[in-house]
């Protein structure tokens, strides 16, 4: 489905991406695991258009993506819930939600059954629906975060780091969600520096280092104890 082929990218001198070739197949839960400051984020902003790589290509279903502005990406299915949530903090739920469809708002019957059904998979949102969402505890922002991007009608939804900052319990509830998105038969791309859950779940992983791609394999193939030492502190400091 996804196919990010030698994708370069940099700001100014410091070059985060040195040529990352992964794709992410239709139906699977594809993981991107790497230490802090490994480019995670990057790939994730190259691939929705926030970032305008400097080379390599991003093809969705075989349609060129490199180059083109965020929305167009958007339009062409790629969902991204950024890292640290980033729910619009003076909006409520609700309006939260009707932004995350923004593309398709002339269809208004179609989007209010969407929030209708966002409402019923995440409960607590419904609750909150008129709350403003900066008011919401973390996890319920992830929620929202997970939500708005759903409602986009994905072909491929981006997570970047949904785990972070939150209790244990509420990490438990995130990783349930993405293994229900998983089931539905979505297509996801993962990035996670919680290796141990992200391997329960993961059909297949990438570990990512200083901008490039050091190991790919399925969860399984490389000792867990090895991946998480690595996804964790690098082989440099691993030795
Ligand atoms: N806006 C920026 N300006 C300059 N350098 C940046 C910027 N954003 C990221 N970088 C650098 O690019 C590299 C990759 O950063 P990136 O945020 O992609 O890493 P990451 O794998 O997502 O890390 P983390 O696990 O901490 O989220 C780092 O060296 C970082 O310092
Ligand atoms: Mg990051």
């Amino acid at each position: 489905m996804l196919d990010v082929s030698d994708l370069h990218a940099s700001y100014g001198q410091i070059r985060a991406l040195r040529g990352v070739t992964i794709s992410a197949e239709e139906g699977k839960l594809t993981c991107i695991l790497g230490p802090n400051g490994a480019g995670k984020t990057t790939l994730m902003f190259t691939i929705a258009g926030v970032l305008r790589p400097r080379q390599g290509s991003v093809r969705l279903g075989g349609d060129e993506l490199a180059g083109r502005p965020p929305s167009a990406i958007v339009g062409r299915g790629v969902s991204l819930v950024p890292e640290n949530r980033l729910v619009f903090p003076d909006m409520s739920v609700h309006e939260n939600l009707v932004a995350g469809a923004y593309l398709r708002l002339s269809d208004r019957a179609a989007v209010d059954g969407d929030i209708e059904a966002m409402m019923t998979r995440f409960p607590r949102l419904k609750e909150r629906a008129s709350q403003l969402a900066g008011t919401l505890s973390g996890g319920e922002q992830q929620m929202l975060a997970v939500a708005r991007a759903l409602m986009a009608r994905p072909r491929i939804l981006l997570m970047d780091e949904p785990s972070l900052g939150l209790a244990p319990l509420i990490v438990e509830e995130i990783f349930e969600v993405i293994g229900e998105l998983r089931a539905e038969g979505r297509t996801i791309l993962l990035v996670e520096q919680n290796a141990h859950m992200a391997l329960k779940h993961a059909d297949k992983f990438y570990l990512l280092e200083q901008g490039q791609v050091t190991f790919e394999g399925t969860p399984g193939e490389l000792e867990q104890d090895e991946v998480i030492r690595r996804a964790y502190l690098g082989t440099a400091k691993a030795g």
